[in-house]
């Protein structure tokens, strides 16, 4: 069963093997923002780095350009140390958020792909969403983005416009 849980030290090593698979590229609702790699190998950066998530998801020391968020790590609870995933849900929408980002980004190691942990990763992190009055939940990703698209769409979706090639959708809670 796939399962959302906070960031812990305790995982370092298995989410650096997740963060390492996709070789570099951006990874959506992570929280690592400007950060690299390289920086977040060290064991003491790293307990910085969770611990300044955690100090997010509080609404404290969020940068002026950034929104308070909560990071949660995707696991699969029959192997509870493998990360597998990564979402993060902003508790309001900025200009940039509103245009592009949505209140949820997430993203799926590539060998967990194609096997339905994104789509319930999306559905888990409402719960969170209800819990802090975020409803109707903007939900954005490119065009192209076949496997976002459907993801959005499994649960339960609106598509209210494509502008800039950016599919925009919205998942109203309260009318389920
Ligand atoms: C988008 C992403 C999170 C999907 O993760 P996932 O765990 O593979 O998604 P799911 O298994 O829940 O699949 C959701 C739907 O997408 C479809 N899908 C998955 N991969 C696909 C692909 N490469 N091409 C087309 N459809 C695909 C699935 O078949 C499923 O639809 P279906 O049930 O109708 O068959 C993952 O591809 C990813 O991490 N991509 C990079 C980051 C990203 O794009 N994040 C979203 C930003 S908005």
């Amino acid at each position: 069963m796939i399962a959302l849980i906070r960031p812990t030290t305790d995982l370092h090593a298995a989410w650096l093997v997740m963060v390492r698979e996709f070789h570099g590229a951006h990874i959506d609702g992570s929280g690592v923002m400007e950060r690299s790699l390289e920086d977040l190998e060290g064991a003491d950066a790293f307990a910085g780095w969770v611990a300044e998530t955690t100090a997010h998801e509080r609404g404290e020391r969020v940068p002026p350009e950034l929104v308070a968020s909560t990071l949660r790590w995707v696991i699969d609870d029959r192997e509870p140390t493998t990360v597998i995933g990564t979402i993060s849900l902003r508790h309001e929408l900025n200009d940039y958020l509103r245009r592009v980002g949505g209140h949820i980004g997430y993203a799926v190691r590539p060998t967990a792909r194609g096997r339905g942990v994104a789509t319930a990763a999306l559905g888990l992190v409402q719960q969170e969403c209800l819990d802090r009055g975020i409803d109707p939940v903007l939900i954005t990703c490119r065009d192209d983005n076949v496997a976002s698209a459907r993801t959005i769409e499994h649960q339960g979706g609106a598509l209210e416009e494509v502008e800039g090639g950016i599919r925009r959708s919205w998942i109203s809670l309260s009318q389920r």
